[in-house]
């Protein structure tokens, strides 16, 4: 998601105190940054942030980061945060592709992954975040018992996926191929911006859930 540029988005978006960037943050003191040390779930590219905010309302007893590369589009994150008076929520501006440099092993629970880029192009798979190399990032930061939940207009992405989450043990469930038409029962719906226009438009959305096996590997 790509906003107008505006060269004085990061700096607004830092004055914001639940705001920060990989310089001001020091893996594994995450729970540092909430009133209460609980759960902590991440969005990964959260774009504005409707779905992060609307799970951290539904849950306080969780607590969530909206991880996100534009200054621009965090901003409207922020701006949702303050508005309803969430403290269960904060905002990175970072690029995940140093995920590894923003959380410790066994920081968080839970990654949500909601219409990542699809980088169709062969030669930029490896800039997906689906990509195995980013996966065992995220094998290294999760909790043992931690998951990955993915939502994706892209059936080549979302095959892409499933594939490299299977090459990187990590054990497949509540797999469906039409979110909407077909929700596994119980599940909980929350709905991304991006999402809200593909399900306008009729098209089916794919989901899976990833979860660790052990943390024998760490
Ligand atoms: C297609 S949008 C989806 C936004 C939102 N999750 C939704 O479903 O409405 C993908 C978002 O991921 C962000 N993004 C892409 N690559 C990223 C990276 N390497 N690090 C952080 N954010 C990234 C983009 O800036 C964009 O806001």
């Amino acid at each position: 998601m790509r906003l107008r540029h505006d060269p004085t988005a990061r700096e607004r978006l830092l004055a914001y105190p639940f705001s920060y960037e990989k310089e001001t943050v020091t893996p594994g003191a995450w729970q540092n940054h909430f009133p209460q040390n609980q759960p902590l779930h991440a969005e990964f590219g959260s774009g504005k942030g409707q779905f992060i905010t609307t799970l951290a309302a539904r849950h306080p007893e969780n607590n969530y980061i909206a991880v996100e590369l534009h200054a621009e589009v965090l901003l409207k994150v922020a701006q949702k945060i303050e508005e309803q008076g969430l403290t269960n929520v904060v905002c990175l501006l970072a690029n995940l592709m140093e995920v590894d440099r923003l959380f410790a092993p066994d920081e968080l629970s839970r990654i949500y992954l909601n219409f990542s880029d699809p980088w169709p192009k062969k030669r930029h798979a490896k800039r997906r975040l689906t990509h195995e190399t980013m996966i065992q990032h995220y094998q290294w930061i999760l909790a043992p018992e931690g998951e990955i939940h993915i939502k994706t207009d892209n059936q080549d992405f979302f095959e892409f996926t499933l594939n490299q989450l299977a090459t990187c043990d990590m054990k497949l469930q509540n797999i469906t191929l039409d979110l909407h038409r077909n929700t596994p029962e119980g599940m909980e719906l929350v709905m991304t911006e991006y999402e809200e226009k593909f399900v306008a438009k009729g098209q089916p959305i794919f989901r899976c859930e990833a979860r660790q096996r052990t943390s024998d590997s760490k």
